[in-house]
């Protein structure tokens, strides 16, 4: 075989940038009484803040000419535009996005994930985690999809969520 014609294969890579926004929020299910969230939550029914990390990773083919697999200040200005200024300095409670979820860091990484998702395509977001403080972070990758999966006899499942100690 000639080596022009050798069988093309695009590397794949995954790019994750980092973005900060400081948040408040309490664990607060409406439906329950004070004593059942305050015996579910305890102190962290009381208002408080954090200032969250988030890291979004995108992932596809390094593009021969850039060298790149997503321009990165295209992937800073959808995640600034999409979750950075809805959530700095916000109440996470007032969301709508939390009006029926508590903004667990688990809920905000599924939050974060629906509002990227279809701004970059389910199939270029790679992951999110979002870090509440140092010691913790939540990493979220999709829901299972029952459609077509390329490379998985049984179209693996995504949705997982770890880091929560
Ligand atoms: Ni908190």
């Amino acid at each position: 075989m000639p080596p022009g014609a050798a069988r093309h294969v695009s590397a794949q890579a995954r790019s994750t940038r980092r973005f900060f926004f400081a948040a408040g929020h309490r664990y607060w299910v409406a439906e329950w009484s004070p004593a059942q969230n305050e015996k579910t939550f305890g102190r962290l029914t009381i208002p408080h803040g954090h200032n969250y990390m988030l890291d979004v990773t995108v992932r596809g083919p390094i593009d021969e000419r850039t060298g790149m697999v997503i321009d990165l200040g295209e992937l800073k200005r959808i995640v600034t535009e999409t979750v950075v200024d809805r959530f700095d300095h916000a109440d996470l409670n007032a969301d709508p996005l939390f009006r029926d979820r508590v903004p667990t860091t688990e809920n905000i990484a599924l939050a974060v994930w629906d509002l990227l998702a279809p701004k970059l395509g389910p199939d270029r977001l790679g992951g999110v985690r979002v870090w509440e403080d140092a010691t913790l972070f939540v990493d979220y990758s999709g829901r299972a999809t029952g459609g077509a999966s390329r490379g998985g006899a049984s179209g693996e499942a995504s949705a997982d969520m770890d880091g929560k100690w």
